[in-house]
């Protein structure tokens, strides 16, 4: 069939709006049309990897990339299942499906002790090909397009593997399960189970977008007393006390002193880091936040060359300190996207009010200047 796509032909590029082929779905695979896309961040490092939030080039080496481009983008998606290949036994034509950007064979050995976010099939997301045969279902002129995480939201129509796709229930907007399928669980999860806080503790969560908005409900709801949101643009620090912040200021340097005197000198239980591009040299501070026992978690994702981090490493030792990475909010996608979508039902998170802006298609660049601007917290891309 055909289909329209915004697809990336490389790096420093805008995205390009494409009539492409689709081919039907193989073995385990399923026809999605989605109905909104979530514009994540992590679509724009595939653009502009080696770029600074500001806009401005960073040095770094060339990473190789080999056959990444042309490809598909997109990885936080809703939609509804349209027909299903040979095999598929999760879903059935007509039913509500959230993307998981990271696959879950549920087989695995990170499957089948809890951490379906690290599931082997993860290790090829960028690699091209399909889950089942490692063949193309997306053509452009007769060559083979790569997808962003094997799941390609920012395309009408998707043929996806089974073990990419979560079911959700029928009555949700797909707006929302859209942003579930990617920010929401990732930062939630960032906060909930990387860095496990718990009811009265002190919680800085550094950049408010997308992801980190999330990680601030998540200490909201795990109980913190204290949630200092760090983001230097006011809006998103007025977002950061709708959603549940205590305090919001624009630098850490800034957030030091407040939270040497909201704990008495202790400083914070975690930190979270989730700014738009990570880097090392924001170690520093976030471990100077990170008080005795605590522990700072990184979110935000560094241009792959990234090695190096200033840290204490007398004080890391001494005040016990940890440092914890984090994919996908250290969640199982299928349990944790439907749950998360309950609490929404339940009027526990806040999921509406993540979507600031609506852009169609044909608009996703304005939609991604938004994002750099930041006057989004979300924009999402409607289908029709
Ligand atoms: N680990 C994962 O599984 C995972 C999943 C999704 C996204 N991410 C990453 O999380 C990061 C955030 O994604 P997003 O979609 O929320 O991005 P976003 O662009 O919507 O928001 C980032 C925010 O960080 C702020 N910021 C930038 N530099 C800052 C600094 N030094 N201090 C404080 N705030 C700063 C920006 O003003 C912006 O509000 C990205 O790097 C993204 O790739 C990681
Ligand atoms: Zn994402
Ligand atoms: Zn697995």
């Amino acid at each position: 069939m055909k289909t329209h796509a915004a697809i990336l032909y490389g790096r420093r590029q805008d995205w390009q709006i494409e009539e492409i082929d689709l081919d039907p779905p193989k073995e385990q695979e399923v026809l999605v049309k989605w109905a909104a896309a979530g514009l994540c961040h992590s679509d724009q490092h595939l653009r502009t990897r080696d770029i600074g939030a500001s806009g401005e080039p960073v040095e770094v080496a060339e990473v190789p990339e080999p056959r990444l481009f042309p490809m598909v983008g997109g990885h936080e998606g809703g939609g509804v299942v349209l027909e299903i290949g040979p095999g598929v036994r999760s879903v059935e034509p007509g039913d509500h499906v959230a993307a998981s950007f990271f696959p879950i064979c549920g087989r695995c050995r990170m499957c089948t002790t809890g951490h379906s976010n690290l599931c082997d099939l993860g290790a090829a997301t960028f690699v091209p090909g399909q889950i089942s045969d490692g063949t193309s279902r997306y053509h452009l002129n007769g060559q083979d397009l790569n997808v962003m995480a094997k799941v390609g939201t920012f395309a009408e129509h998707s043929v996806v593997h089974e073990a990419s796709l979560v079911k959700v229930e029928p009555d949700l907007p797909l707006n929302v399960v859209a942003l579930v399928s990617c920010g929401v669980t990732t930062g939630w999860g960032s906060a909930v189970y990387r860095a496990e806080v718990m009811p009265g503790e002190t919680v800085v969560v550094v950049g408010i977008g997308g992801v980190g908005i999330n990680a601030v409900q998540g200490a909201r709801m795990a109980g913190a007393k204290n949630i200092v949101a760090v983001d230097p643009v006011e809006f998103k620090q007025k977002s950061a006390l709708d959603f549940g912040a205590t305090h919001a200021l624009g630098s850490m340097e800034e957030a030091i002193p407040l939270v040497t005197e909201l704990t008495r000198g202790q400083m914070a239980d975690a930190v979270i880091l989730v700014p738009s591009v990570m880097f090392g040299d924001l170690m520093a501070d976030a471990l100077t936040l990170t008080g005795k026992g605590g522990t700072c978690v990184v979110t935000g994702v560094a241009p792959q060359s990234q090695t190096e981090c200033s840290i204490n490493l007398f004080e890391l030792a001494m005040w016990q300190k940890e440092v914890r990475g984090v994919v996908f909010g250290a969640a199982n996608p299928r349990f944790d996207i439907p749950n998360l979508l309950d609490l929404y039902k339940s009027g526990q998170l806040m999921l509406d009010e993540l979507i600031t802006r609506t852009y169609r298609l044909d608009q996703i660049n304005q939609g991604y200047q938004d994002m750099l601007d930041g006057v989004n917290i979300r924009g999402v891309i409607a289908f029709d």
